[in-house]
């Protein structure tokens, strides 16, 4: 099937079909009226049928709230200044403490605080657009939500986006309804930038996603991923067979491979740009986009975040790139380790992609993507995650990644689009009959 005839079907299919097997038992699922909140906000319901892309409501700036609604008793707004150290590290203790665990509670995402210094102080970031709440009283930060400033493409159309992240309510006040009003406030100050739209990622089903992309593990250190109880041992397995299974060579092999620099950052930049051409849900860099995002400098030598390497060919040209960034978790339930080191495939693209020949392109990715293993081992991470988009099906099974529980959900607020390919078929598996949808890589 050509891509058009494979977007015209999925065009067809309802949400219900396209999530076959993402959504067991229906969980999650519910109607868009019983969303209460949701059901207020311009999203498009689950059976809604996406005939025209575009926003769904025009805002009268006229109309805007100039003030905050008003907070909870108790509580208030603020605005966190991210360049006072004191502050950067009370958000960071309040996603340390609260932010997203897995369905057992047996690990917890835990970013650095380099990591949110990079993730939230991007090219054109907004301090207005770093909203917490605190107990008026103890003066103690209970919630938190953020956006940068990003320009999409969502098929031939260009939209102007806040990309929202890191909402966290902290535990003793979840189930309250807070997070309709930090989201209601983000949207507002969103709207004050002239800023209409929103994209955001969720493990949860909320009317309605734009895509569903799921998530691919690849052990480096499987001993270790077993002793902390995210590998299970297959049955008839050993120890020893399982590491054999995962054992990478020691060096790398692309010829030309080596790390990325300041000097490479236009050509990466046009190298990238042009990758991202052949998908239909991407980000649009700007060259100073490509300097932080993939050139970003930590705090402190054991708070890097994020490793770029390109290739360059004997006559000087980059021809390839790619990048993984650092998100450790803490390991709730075990003694022995502390926490688990993942590394997180990042964008990456090469000249390959350009020929039109699919074989060549999977045996190029195969080999940077190896590459990308060897590097991340080498830097101590003890497994390698990645989602089923850009042309990463070619990869996956491959590398010997293994398909996880976890899916994510792309969303888009204020704006329409009939639904984008994932990279997963109507199993859950991961397709490269379903790629060129989404090519946004989100934190
Ligand atoms: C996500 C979190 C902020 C929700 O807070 P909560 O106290 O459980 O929810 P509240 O009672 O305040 O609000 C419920 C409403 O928020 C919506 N909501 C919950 N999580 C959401 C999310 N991640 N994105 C958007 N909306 C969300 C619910 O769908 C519900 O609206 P509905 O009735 O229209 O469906 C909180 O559980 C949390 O901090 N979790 C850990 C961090 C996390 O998972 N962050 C989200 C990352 S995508």
């Amino acid at each position: 099937m050509s891509k058009e005839q494979l977007n015209d079907m999925l065009k067809r299919l309802d949400l219900s079909e396209i999530l076959t097997g993402l959504a067991p038992q229906g969980k999650n699922k519910k109607d868009t009226g019983s969303h209460k909140f949701w059901m207020t906000q311009p999203v498009p319901g689950y059976e809604e049928k996406i005939q025209e892309e575009g926003p769904i409501k025009v805002i009268d700036p006229n109309t805007i709230e100039k003030e905050p609604s008003q907070m909870y008793p108790g509580f208030e707004w603020v605005t966190m200044n991210l360049e006072d150290e004191k502050e950067l590290e009370e958000v960071y203790d309040l996603l340390s403490n609260h932010y997203v665990e897995d369905d057992e509670a047996m690990f917890r995402f835990h970013y650095s605080s380099s990591f949110f210094d990079w993730a939230l102080r991007a090219p054109g970031w907004r301090k207005d657009w770093h909203v917490g709440v605190r107990a008026t009283t103890s003066r103690k930060l209970v919630a938190f939500i953020s956006a940068i400033p990003v320009e999409i493409r969502v098929r031939q159309n260009l939209v102007n986006t806040s990309e929202i992240n890191f909402l966290c309510i902290h535990k003793k006040l979840r189930g309250k309804r807070l997070a309709p009003v930090l989201i209601k406030e983000i949207t507002r100050r969103s709207y004050l930038e002239n800023t209409f739209q929103g994209l955001y990622t969720a493990g949860v089903l909320l009317p309605k996603p734009v895509s569903t992309c799921r998530y691919f593990h690849r052990s480096l250190n499987w001993e270790k991923l077993y002793e902390v109880g995210f590998s299970p041992m297959p049955p008839g397995s050993t120890v020893t067979r399982q590491v054999a299974k995962y054992r990478l060579p020691s060096k790398t092999s692309t010829a030309g491979a080596r790390p990325m620099e300041t000097k490479d950052i236009d050509a990466v930049l046009s190298l990238l740009r042009r990758y991202l051409d052949k998908f239909d849900f991407v980000p649009m860099f700007t060259r100073d986009e490509v300097e932080h995002w993939f050139l970003h400098k930590p705090k402190a030598d054991d708070e890097r975040v994020i490793w770029a390497y390109v290739v360059e060919d004997t006559s000087g040209k980059i021809t390839d790139f790619f990048s993984f960034y650092c998100l450790e978790s803490t390991v709730i339930a075990s003694s022995k380790h502390k926490v688990v080191r993942a590394a997180y495939l990042y964008y990456y693209a090469t000249e390959t992609a350009f020929g039109n020949d699919q074989d060549a392109l999977k045996t190029r990715l195969n080999e940077l993507m190896n590459d990308a293993l060897i590097l991340a081992r080498n830097a101590k991470f003890d497994v390698f995650n990645a989602l089923t988009l850009l042309h990463n099906p070619l990869f996956l099974e491959q590398q010997k990644f293994g398909p996880g529980d976890g899916q994510l959900h792309y969303y888009l607020f204020n704006y329409r689009t009939a639904p984008l390919l994932g990279g997963v078929d109507a199993q859950n598996s991961a397709s490269d009959k379903f790629m060129g949808g989404v090519g946004i890589v989100m934190l």
